[in-house]
């Protein structure tokens, strides 16, 4: 067990809303690309989870689940649009619970952010504005059409919760659906879905509550926000301030911070943005750990960590709650635990964002193994 003094609290048990979590460490979402072609577990996806939560990792967040069969943004990731996951949701969540690890289901509708299968799927949008990276053009939806996302949300939701997992997250980052409703650039409505901020965090709002109609008062609910999209005309860190706090007084459990990829640039994995090469520790922790201060609920910070120590100093000086890791633990799924006996050098993760492969997502430099 490691004894150092200041990293000693994050390997404490916390209560992450009704979550008992053993530690401060989180797997942030990562879709594995392991999926059957209809998102069905495949004997590696086991694996992946079984590993993680063998090596200590206190809360693991799933891949992106599409939560309507039709709209799936990338190929491989896992389904949640029927009742024919449960079971083996079960099975997944009674491994993970068998390591004392937790673990929570993301949830999503992508939209234009992606290029895959652009013929085949019905591409949503708040309106028709191409998609800054990849210039797709969704169908500005109507309400009916909101409606049916929203109610579908919620049934997935539901499933998330008879399947034996945690808690749930809805993605509301990266420029999927449900972020670009809150972005004045991609929501151009006119209707009660558009223009002021109170609009356009209309149909999170709407997603939340009929979730929580569907699965009680006592199941966690998580969002994932970006922190701002940092380009002129798009959501700002100001309006996501207030965003968190209408989250927090409306019964979402706790909010993950991260950001956004446009154009060129990968700001999300900490690519370059805008000249500025972003090495750094901790990509939004700026944002988080001010969002912190004026919420109550819990924030996770992700993007960018791999010290150990740094992670144990933001964790003593802000009221930042969790830590999310995706790419490190790709490379070393033994990272939390390798810390916690007490080998404490920086995560072997380079930051060089080659683990999106054709044949899954794995770390090509230090894990090539993929079970
Ligand atoms: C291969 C890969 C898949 C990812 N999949 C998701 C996902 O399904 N949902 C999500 O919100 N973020 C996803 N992300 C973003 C991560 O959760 C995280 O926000 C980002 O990688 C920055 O954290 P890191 O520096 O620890 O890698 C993915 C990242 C990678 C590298």
């Amino acid at each position: 067990m490691c004894e150092n003094k200041l990293t000693k609290s994050l390997f404490n048990e916390s209560k992450l809303a009704n979550i008992k979590v053993k530690n401060r460490f989180v797997r942030s979402a990562t879709w594995e690309n392991m999926t059957t072609e209809d998102g069905h577990l495949t004997k590696e996806l086991y694996n992946i989870y079984e590993d993680l939560s063998k090596n200590e990792v206190g809360l693991i967040i799933t891949g992106y689940g599409n939560i309507v069969k039709e709209e799936q943004p990338n190929p491989g990731m896992m389904g949640i649009y029927d009742d024919s996951f449960i079971n083996e949701y079960k099975k997944l969540t009674s491994i993970v619970h068998s390591y004392d690890s937790k673990i929570i289901m993301q949830l999503a509708y992508g939209g234009t952010k992606t290029k895959f299968n652009l013929g085949d799927r019905i591409i949503y949008a708040p309106s028709e504005v191409p998609e800054r990276s990849t210039n797709v053009l969704g169908k500005a939806m109507t309400k009916d059409e909101i409606n049916y996302i929203v109610n579908d949300f919620a049934k997935a939701g539901k499933r998330v919760k008879d399947s034996g997992f945690d808690g749930v997250e809805i993605h509301g980052a990266h420029t999927y659906l449900i972020n670009q409703f809150l972005s004045p650039y991609y929501n151009r409505r006119t209707d009660e879905y558009g223009g002021s901020l109170e609009n356009r965090m209309r149909f999170l709002i709407e997603i939340y509550y009929k979730m929580r109609e569907m699965v009680g008062e006592d199941f966690p609910i998580f969002v994932k926000l970006t922190a701002t999209e940092f380009f002129d005309g798009g959501l700002t860190f100001e309006e996501t301030k207030l965003i968190c706090k209408k989250l927090e007084s409306i019964g979402i459990n706790g909010i993950e911070i991260s950001g956004n990829v446009h154009g060129k640039a990968k700001l999300m994995v900490g690519q370059v943005f805008d000249g500025l090469e972003l090495k750094k520790e901790g990509y939004f922790l700026e944002y988080a750990k001010i969002i912190s201060n004026i919420v109550n609920i819990p924030i996770i910070t992700v993007g960018g960590f791999k010290e150990l120590d740094n992670i144990a100093k933001v964790f003593n000086e802000t009221n930042i709650s969790y830590f999310g890791l995706s790419r490190p633990l790709l490379a070393e799924p033994n990272l939390i635990k390798r810390w916690k006996d007490g080998d404490t050098k920086p995560a072997k993760c380079v930051r060089c964002s080659k683990c999106r492969t054709p044949e899954g997502n794995y770390c090509t430099i230090f894990n090539k193994c993929t079970f």
